[in-house]
């Protein structure tokens, strides 16, 4: 008799094959996922579908018993004079304010996203950008509070943005209609540019690396050959290559959280793929400068040591070169 091989075992081997999907960064994804034909395992659907269950439970929950006000006192605002290489005098005190890892649905409740588009108004954006993970597993029940939401927001310009891994397995397509509806600008492979009379600065996104959609030689084909240009990726490691390629002054990531978990001189000691190297605050990377947001949710896990949500501020001015000014 044969014995079909249940459990554990047969579950754990299935994550290692996930988890050694997500390991290449490379130039270009293949584009071959799509949220109708899942390419993951049968364990990750399945796990997938337990983290909604377990998400819906738990909201019931801490709606009945948890605190879900906003508190501004819980959020940190950073702000950062950033110096950039050939940027116009037009652009001379630019605020880009950069917010990532919404995760609505999970500790970021409908109160608190609402009192967060407060505080980034209150920045006075020129230009608002989100790097992906708008939300975790359950996209219906806040499809509507999302782009109530994001509609809210008041940059000068425009709010722009790029899809996270969690936006791709909830079905890419449901994301962006969502967003769309609340007059965000997706930039998944794509290039925004600002102009200011003759003066040009452009914001350049990519697609999820994670989800294997990402096609960096479109976007660098899509980038005007002049005019400082910032790319958004939601995985931060991803600076190791977009670095290479000499066109980006800055890129602005999330998806860590910052690990949650911060050790005051240490950094974070949880790390994981695509935010291994760079996992939280900034580097420098070759001549362009890598910024992994905080996050304003999480996911899983919902409680943050030493790390808080991040909203930052980017002032933008010119400089001799791309590196940090203390200016
Ligand atoms: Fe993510």
């Amino acid at each position: 008799m044969v014995k079909k091989v249940t459990g554990r075992l047969p579950r754990l081997a299935a994550k290692i094959r996930f988890s050694r999907q997500e390991t290449s960064v490379g130039v270009e994804g293949n584009g071959s996922y799509d949220s109708n034909t899942c390419p993951y395992p049968l364990s990750h659907r399945l796990s997938f579908a337990l983290q909604e269950r377990i998400q819906r439970a738990r909201c019931r929950l801490h709606a009945r018993l948890g605190d879900p006000s906003f508190d501004p006192g819980k959020f940190q605002i950073i702000s950062i004079p950033l110096a950039i290489q050939g940027l116009d005098e037009a652009f001379s005190g630019y605020r880009l304010v950069h917010i990532s890892d919404i995760h609505l649905g999970q500790w970021i409740t409908a109160e608190r996203l609402q009192g967060v588009v407060d505080l980034v108004n209150r920045q006075e954006p020129d230009l608002v950008a989100i790097t992906g993970d708008f939300i975790s597993y359950v996209f219906e029940d806040f499809a509507d509070e999302l782009a109530r939401s994001l509609g809210r927001l008041r940059p000068r310009d425009a709010t722009v943005a790029i899809l996270g891994n969690h936006d791709h397995w909830v079905g890419a397509d449901n994301i962006r209609r969502i967003i769309r509806n609340g007059n965000v600008m997706e930039l998944c492979n794509d290039v925004f540019t600002v102009s200011r009379g003759s003066a040009m600065l452009h914001i350049a996104g990519l697609d999820d690396i994670i989800a294997n959609k990402h096609h960096l030689d479109l976007v660098l084909s899509r980038l005007p050959s002049s005019g400082p240009a910032i790319l958004l990726v939601h995985e931060p490691d991803f600076a190791e290559v977009s670095a290479r390629t000499g066109r980006f002054c800055l890129q602005l990531s999330g998806h860590s959280h910052g690990g949650q978990i911060v050790i005051p001189g240490l950094g974070t000691p949880i790390r994981s793929n695509f935010f291994r190297k760079y996992p939280l605050g900034r580097y420098q990377v070759g001549d362009m400068v890598q910024y992994t947001n905080r996050g304003l949710g999480t996911n899983l896990i919902w409680s943050r040591i030493n790390c808080p949500p991040e909203i930052t501020v980017f002032s933008l001015h010119a400089g001799d070169n791309w590196r940090w000014s203390n200016k």
